[in-house]
């Protein structure tokens, strides 16, 4: 039988009718929820993904803003936005789109915003409270696998769950998540990388297999167990001339391969992108209920 296609698209919808509630809690007592974004240059993917966000934002009752900097904005001028916007009460989540120009170094600017409305979670604080089991917020791509898995009824509790990929984005992040003694989580949670000797024979063992590496359809069918969870966070573009732009989006996972032997699969396009974005706005409200003494979890 094929695979069961947990749609990331369809998930997302359930959760921003979900949000708009939360969102109208907030109106309700006189709080407008605002997401305050800001990008430096016009590298086109960011400039899709930010439209994209604003757009999300709308669905969902949260007022949005975009600040675009010139290619060639200095580091201070980006952060005296950042402190601007920290002390601005009107402005509950700040996100500052990345990846930024080389001559700005991330990591300051990661760090000079208030770990209060660090939206994306990825300020040190916030990455250290996700790892003790205290989290205030869960980045985004990571809280989107989760909510895929537990609302597509495969919770990860007491599975192994085997991660491919390292990244302080995605792979990290969901080992903290996982990890955690809790409900929604408690799996066995194994991160495999480019020195991962036998990644094929470590895959095989996997309940759910998470793919977040950027490496076009690397996970192939005999690295899957038969009746395997797979959730794959790739998004990379492939050459195809039928195209009219010339390229198609792939996962990390060779998805037709994979889809008459896995249990259940997640698409690329329509997996966990669409929920990456809707997981942003679900922290914008938390984030805005925390700043305004009015808790909607
Ligand atoms: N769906 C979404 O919303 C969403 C959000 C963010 C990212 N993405 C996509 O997710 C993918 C990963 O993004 P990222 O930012 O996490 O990437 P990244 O920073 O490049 O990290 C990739 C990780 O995968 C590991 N890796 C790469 N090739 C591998 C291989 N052949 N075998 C084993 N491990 C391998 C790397 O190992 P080393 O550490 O040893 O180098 C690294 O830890 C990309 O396609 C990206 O576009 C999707």
């Amino acid at each position: 039988m094929p695979a069961k296609v947990l749609s990331g698209k369809d998930i997302s919808a359930d959760i921003k009718t979900e949000l708009q509630a939360k969102s109208d809690q907030l109106h309700e007592q006189g709080v407008t929820p605002r997401l305050m974004m800001v990008r430096v240059g016009e590298d086109p993917a960011s400039v899709s993904y930010m439209k994209q966000k604003e757009k999300t934002a709308g669905q969902v009752g949260v007022d949005s803003e975009t600040v675009v900097f010139p290619e060639d904005a200095s580091e201070e001028t980006l952060l005296s936005k950042i402190t601007e916007l920290n002390e601005d009460p009107t402005c509950h989540g700040i996100l500052v789109q990345l990846p930024l120009p080389r001559h700005i170094s991330q990591d300051p600017v990661i760090e000079a915003i208030d770990p209060k409305k660090d939206v994306d979670c990825f300020h040190p604080q916030n990455v250290g409270r996700l790892l003790i089991g205290n989290p205030y917020l869960l980045p985004c791509t990571p809280h989107g696998v989760q909510q895929i898995l537990v609302r597509g009824g495969y919770s990860p509790e007491g599975k192994h769950v085997v991660v491919c990929g390292r990244s302080n984005l995605n792979g990290k992040p969901l080992f903290g998540i996982l990890i955690q003694k809790r409900t929604g989580a408690n799996a066995t949670v194994t991160v495999c990388h480019t020195s991962t000797r036998d990644l094929a024979d470590i895959t095989r063992q996997a309940d759910i297999l998470v793919a977040a590496m950027g490496a076009p359809k690397s996970i192939t069918a005999d690295m899957v167990k038969e009746g395997a969870v797979v959730i794959d966070v790739g998004v990379n573009r492939v050459e195809d001339p039928s195209k009219k732009s010339g390229f198609r989006l792939v996962g990390d996972t060779d998805y037709d391969a994979l889809v008459d032997k896995a249990e259940a699969i997640t698409p690329v396009p329509g997996g966990v992108g669409p929920m990456t974005v809707t997981m942003l706005m679900w922290n914008t409200l938390t984030a805005a209920g925390v700043q305004s003494g009015i808790p909607v979890d």
